[in-house]
């Protein structure tokens, strides 16, 4: 006789055992992991000899591949997850990993590189040596989610150490450091960069999502320790970032991972996305692409399914069962198979829906997130269910077993012994490529955290909107700073001191024009302007009095202005 089960009893069945292998396979594994991962941090680390003090290897794998270098990306993520963990009490022995990372960083940054120098684009070289010199050979550089990702982490720290009362430390180390990654981004953010996966150099969703959080909560930090007309440049092009990062949604319910390539653009680099700008303040936000926002959760289908048929190992698994998922289907990198970190990455966001539905106590299925639920529920209706609600339940529940689901697939390809490879065979599940990666077992902890309700704080994602028109910005391409001139000059009652210069900002040399300075702190005049970001300025002062005009003696003054931030110029009279 064979049994008949409707589609979603079936799933149901096999979902708590899978909720089952989950609680073991976590519980077992979670230790291994975070072992695994301080392996692979100098200088102590069993795995990475010869790094320095607070450098994170990427792997200890030193030949096919060679992953023995530490990757700016790679750091900051395995370190944002340290802090989180000492930061919110879940590991309080992490102390002196954070404040090596922190020396460590200061060091890295100043090493000039392929990419250049720390003032000229130098911050985006994507990997270094791990005892702290330049890597020349040929890469795809720059990187530009590293020096975000670098603030975005040190930023939760420096915002713990304020709310210990510990604001010196703040305002001298860390503040200089966050600083010249937050110039960087607010400089650079709209040239074209290498993805995450180092191939395409286009502009890149996760690389645009996570610096557009940098500089939301840089604002926020500059701000806390008086640095108002910094935190204000970084506001501007936070705004112009939130407003690039909806061009990437796209007709057919899911995010473009890269504006070039040439691929599908279903990609982890979303998901990654997701879950490294999650806020739990910020609800189902898709403004910032929350992890339950309707087209996070579209999107997250989407990325699913395109793996569900290519590998060998998802046959046969059914569409509201978690399956092997990969960076994107294109791929063909070591035999291009699915990676352990993105797969855990589906169950992270899921994890992190779960507990803001919790915390809202109600979810909401709207058009764009249909295709999701009704994956899991077929013939589920648009609407909002508050978690009074037996859809509350019943939607909640097939979410955590989905999620579940794909926390079984790692424990099924997770080799005895707990190691965690980079990848897993797509025909046998077999480990693949390096060893030991250590953003493999971040992950795995994120993901655990997640699973246990585990929240980040806040960044800023709340309420949100976005501007309704998308200016460029950086690199000479709109953003601005806000210069303040200051000249000391003697005057006579009734005669005033103006300023002009070569750009339309003073008014093109003219003298008929030129802007009128405030004596209220004479004899100092001074006027602060907004300024082309990173730009070659030329000016003068001239006085006017009784209609004549008299200009500052030769030759031109001249300065070149920041990436971003403010900047004053302190002159005498000539
Ligand atoms: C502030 O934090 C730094 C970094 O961990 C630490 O070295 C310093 O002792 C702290 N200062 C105070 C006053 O707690
Ligand atoms: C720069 O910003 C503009 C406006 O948002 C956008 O259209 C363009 O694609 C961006 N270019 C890059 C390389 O980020
Ligand atoms: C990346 O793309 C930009 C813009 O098209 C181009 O100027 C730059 O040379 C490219 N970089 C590399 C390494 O191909
Ligand atoms: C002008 O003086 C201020 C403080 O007095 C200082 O912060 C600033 O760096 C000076 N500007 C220049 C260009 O030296």
């Amino acid at each position: 006789m064979r049994l008949l089960l409707p589609t979603f009893l079936i799933g149901a069945v096999c979902a708590s055992a899978q909720t089952n292998t989950a609680d073991t396979y976590l519980a077992s594994e979670s230790p291994i992991a975070k072992t695994g991962l301080l392996a692979n941090i100098g200088s102590s680390g069993a795995k990475s000899q010869g790094a320095k003090p607070g450098i994170v290897i990427a792997s200890p794998s030193h030949s096919n591949p060679d992953y023995l270098f530490t990757w700016t990306r790679d750091s900051a993520l395995v370190f944002q997850a340290i802090i989180d963990q000492f930061t919110l009490g879940i590991d309080t022995s992490l102390r002196s990993q954070v404040d090596n990372f922190v020396a460590s960083q200061k060091i890295i940054q100043q090493v000039s590189n392929p990419s250049g120098s720390v003032s000229s684009g130098g911050l985006g070289e994507p990997k270094f040596n791990i005892d702290q010199t330049a890597f020349t050979g040929a890469w795809g550089r720059p990187q530009r989610d590293g020096p975000a990702l670098r603030a975005n982490a040190l930023i939760t720290w420096a915002n713990f150490l304020i709310s210990q009362s510990n604001t010196s430390y703040v305002a001298n180390t860390l503040w200089p450091i966050i600083k010249l990654d937050l110039d960087y981004v607010a400089s650079f953010w709209n040239q074209s960069t290498f993805d995450l996966w180092e191939e395409v150099n286009s502009s890149s969703f996760f690389t645009t999502a996570v610096q557009h959080r940098s500089l939301r909560q840089g604002a926020a930090l500059a701000t806390a320790i008086g640095q108002t007309s910094v935190a204000s440049g970084y506001t501007t092009q936070a705004a112009n970032l939130l407003c690039f990062l909806q061009s990437y949604w796209n007709a057919a319910g899911y995010m473009t991972a890269n504006t070039g390539g040439g691929r599908s653009g279903k990609d982890a680099n979303t998901v990654l996305a997701s879950i490294h700008t999650f806020d739990p303040a910020a609800g189902c936000d898709a403004v910032t692409f929350q992890p339950c926002s309707d087209r996070a959760l579209a999107n997250l289908v989407t990325y699913v399914n395109a793996f569900r048929s290519i590998y060998t190992i998802n046959s046969g698994i059914a569409t509201n069962v978690g399956v092997a998922t990969g960076r994107y289907p294109e791929d063909g990198y070591m035999g291009g198979n699915p990676w352990y970190l993105t797969t855990l990455a589906v169950a992270e966001q899921l994890y992190d829906a779960l507990s803001v539905w919790k915390q809202q106590g109600t979810l909401s299925v709207t058009a764009v997130s249909q295709p999701f639920f009704a994956a899991l529920s077929p013939g589920i209706s648009i609407g909002a269910y508050p978690s009074s609600t037996s859809t509350y339940t019943t939607l909640t529940a097939a979410v955590k077993n989905f999620a579940d689901s794909f926390i079984a697939v790692v424990a099924k390809y997770t080799p005895s012994g707990g190691g965690l490879a980079e990848q897993y065979s797509r025909s046998n599940g077999a480990p693949v490529s390096a060893v030991d990666l250590t953003w493999s077992y971040a992950a795995l902890l994120t993901t655990l955290g997640a699973r246990e309700g585990v929240v980040p704080v806040s960044w800023g994602a709340k309420g949100l909107t976005v501007p309704s028109t998308c200016e460029r910005g950086g690199g000479g391409g709109g953003g601005t700073v806000a210069v303040t001139f200051k000249v000391q000059a003697t005057t006579t009652f009734g005669e005033n001191i103006y300023v002009t210069g070569s750009v339309d900002a003073l008014v093109n040399w003219s003298p008929d024009n030129a802007l009128i300075l405030s004596a209220a702190t004479y004899p100092i005049w001074s006027i602060t302007i907004n300024l082309p970001a990173s730009t070659s300025i030329e000016y003068k002062y001239i006085r006017k009095f009784n209609g004549a005009i008299t200009w500052e003696s030769d030759p031109n003054r001249k300065f070149t202005t920041p990436a971003a931030g403010s900047f004053t110029l302190n002159d005498s009279w000539k």
